[in-house]
């Protein structure tokens, strides 16, 4: 069975708006699915109230938010109060640099990559150096930015506290095996696991408990979604954390990494992205109707998912081979990470160095072309400077998921081969 792509972009109206416009820069934040649109709308057109009271507009607030967390634990795999909604990842990292930080001294040692966007990587940093902490730092190989395994065994040991890395980085698009690297993380020290997964969830929704990770965030604005992050934080270790939110909250553990009160329709309107993930499954697999009352939560499980990511990763492994093998044999680029995909383990951000001209005049002609393609450094400047690339230039990304089509593809070849080769 195929992805029925024509069934997917009726899901997007943003798709429609200029059907000769092909939109490449989804790892910068993709399209909303329609589903998001009409929740965050219904929110604001009725229920525009404090949430959780017994009043008709506020009780029905509250279970539009509820449908959301509730939904998103279950498609995760965790439970509620496992889960935080914060307003970026960026702003997620931030409030746990704090709350892991207060317990970090001297005698520790953290574990960060140079291949992660900073969003992963300055905030440990920062706090291990206010408290004296060792950095540890797992490098990419310089051609290809890959993160090798058995480097890693020598920066763990029983000193070590945290060791941070992506899921997958936004400019190498390599899918890093992230339950291998936290068993072996785990056989070698006590260290706990944290991975952002930005770059990942917009192709793959992975069971966390499967993972074995401590924590896991991703921003749903490049997941169809609202402008929101989802963080995991396993109940299990919630403990040994300093709680960031007010002190008449403590008890609530979906509170404790959340200094702020949550952004009431944008957390209402997570579950629309779930409520497409099931129109998407219902279509290919034929299976049990979807109750029809809107607040009922879905059962978005993980082995629907798993389900429709079979579909979701063929479709985007036919769009990335060409690209790959276009930009992997031409000299006058250098294709950043590997040059095919296998096992899904590449995502469809493929980001390249120009060898001859700048990557902006490249970006700069192929947006002309009336390609959506950008190029810079996409906060990943330690990356890109350790790579040997001039990062305030950077690299020109083309980033697809499952709503593009390979026509779109043959159009960005097109422009593609204007851009470098003319
Ligand atoms: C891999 C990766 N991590 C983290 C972030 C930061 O996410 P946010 O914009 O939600 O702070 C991004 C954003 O581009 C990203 O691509």
């Amino acid at each position: 069975m195929k992805l029925d792509l024509e069934f997917v972009r009726k899901q997007f109206n943003q798709l429609h708006d200029n059907p000769e416009f092909v939109f490449c820069s989804n790892a910068g934040g993709s399209y909303v699915a329609n589903p998001v649109n009409g929740l965050m709308n219904h929110y604001n057109a009725h229920t525009r109230v404090q949430p959780y009271q017994r009043y008709a507009s506020s009780n029905q607030a509250g279970e539009a938010m509820e449908r959301a967390i509730k939904g998103w634990a279950e498609v995760l795999n965790i439970s509620a109060d496992e889960l935080t909604i914060g307003p970026s990842t960026s702003m997620n990292t931030y409030v746990m640099a704090q709350a892991i930080g207060a317990d970090l001294g001297a005698a520790d040692e953290i574990v960060v990559t140079n291949q992660d966007h900073e969003a992963n990587r300055g905030v440990w940093r920062r706090k291990a150096e206010e408290k004296g902490a060792k950095i540890c730092e797992w490098k990419v190989d310089l051609e290809h930015g890959l993160l090798d395994l058995e480097q890693l065994d020598s920066l763990v040991n029983e000193k070590t506290k945290w060791v941070f890395f992506a899921h997958c980085s936004n400019v190498v698009g390599t899918s890093n095996p992230v339950s291998e690297i936290t068993q072996r993380v785990k056989q070698n020290s006590n260290a706990k696991v944290f991975v952002d997964a930005v770059a990942q969830a917009p192709h793959h929704i992975c069971d966390l408990k499967g993972l074995g990770v401590d924590g896991y965030a991703f921003s749903l604005y490049k997941v169809y979604g609202p402008h929101q992050s989802l963080m995991y934080i396993n109940r299990e270790i919630v403990s040994s954390l300093t709680p960031q939110c007010h002190y008449f909250n403590t008890g609530h553990d979906s509170k404790l990494f959340n200094p702020a009160g949550p952004q009431h329709a944008q957390v209402a309107s997570c579950a629309g992205v779930l409520d497409y993930f099931d129109a998407l499954h219902r279509h290919h697999f034929n299976d049990t109707p979807h109750a029809p009352q809107k607040m009922t939560p879905q059962r978005m499980a993980p082995q629907r998912m798993t389900q429709l990511h079979s579909l979701i990763s063929a479709h985007e492994t036919e769009l990335a081979a060409p690209i790959l093998d276009f930009l992997g044999n031409n000299d006058k680029v250098r294709l950043i990470g590997k040059n095919h995909t296998r096992d899904n383990d590449r995502v469809p951000t493929i980001a390249f160095q120009p060898l001859k001209q700048s990557a902006l005049a490249v970006s700069t002609k192929i947006q002309d072309m009336g390609i959506g393609c950008e190029s810079g450094h996409f906060y990943a400047h330690r990356l890109l400077t350790d790579l040997g690339i001039d990062a305030d230039d950077g690299v020109v990304r083309v980033s697809l998921v499952h709503y593009n089509s390979i026509e779109e593809v043959e159009k960005i070849l097109m422009a593609l081969d204007r851009a470098i080769n003319h």
